[in-house]
């Protein structure tokens, strides 16, 4: 029966295009984890950094966990840890290894926002922050991203440097092409100028012989004659 089977056929394909879908559209579905754009990030020691987090999930969420780590060449560590009931509750700290810090973030009004802040920074503080979350609702799927935070005696000028160069650059090229688009314009001034000139070199020398006559283009050949 070779219809029967081109019927099973047919929604085997929907349903793999289907699933393909999901896969390739994750990010509007399922439990999401986001740190940010900036996922490497510098702070001066003795200062306080902020390390964004936010999750999504369309499903929503109930009783999520949520975990900071530290991780580095040496250590591992749990830094903060606690449950968020439902979207209209704020998260609630269920550990907290160090009194440097706090949970900033808020997760009442869809901000979905788990980021931490951390006071005294100290060079040892240099590490991988993961954070963490985990929605019992979808089946305790998890979901984690990473900062890297690097503390330094001091920010370096570096990145300035380039996008002063970049800048320098870009401004040099558009300075450029303004500079060869005028001198464009003064050539063709220039040259406008002096076929004008002769033009009216022209015009004039056969002008001041026969003023009456109407043609000028005739006249330059005419005058000669007339001169003589
Ligand atoms: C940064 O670290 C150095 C060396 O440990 C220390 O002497 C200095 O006081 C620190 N700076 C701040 C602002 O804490
Ligand atoms: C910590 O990071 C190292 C690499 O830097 C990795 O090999 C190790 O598995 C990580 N540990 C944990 C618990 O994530
Ligand atoms: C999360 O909350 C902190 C503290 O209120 C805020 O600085 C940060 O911008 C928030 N992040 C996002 C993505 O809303």
């Amino acid at each position: 029966m070779p219809g029967a089977g081109d019927g099973g056929k047919a929604p085997a394909r929907w349903l793999g295009t289907g699933l393909l879908g999901l896969f390739l559209l994750p990010v509007t579905l399922s439990l999401e984890v986001s740190v940010g754009k900036a996922t490497d990030i510098y702070a001066v020691n003795g200062t306080e950094i902020l390390l964004p987090c936010t999750f999504s999930s369309c499903f929503g969420f109930e009783d999520l966990h949520f975990r900071w780590t530290y991780n580095s060449s040496d250590a591992f560590k749990i830094l903060i840890e606690g449950t968020v009931k439902n979207e209209k509750s704020d998260p609630k700290v269920t550990l907290k290894d160090d009194d440097r810090i706090t949970l900033v973030g808020s997760t009442k009004e869809k901000m979905n926002n788990i980021s931490i802040v951390l006071r005294d920074l100290e060079f040892s503080d240099t590490g991988k922050y993961t954070c963490h979350v985990k929605n019992p609702k979808e089946n305790n799927l998890q979901h984690h991203a990473t900062i890297f935070l690097q503390v330094v005696d001091r920010l370096e000028e570096v990145d300035n440097t380039v996008t002063l160069i970049i800048l320098a650059v870009v401004g040099g090229v558009i300075g450029l092409l303004i500079l060869i688009l005028l001198i464009k314009k003064l050539i063709i001034f220039i040259l406008k100028k002096t076929r004008e000139k002769k033009k009216e070199c022209l015009v004039s020398s056969s002008g001041n012989d026969n003023t009456e006559n109407g043609l000028p283009g005739s006249k330059a050949e005419e005058k000669p004659p007339s001169k003589v």
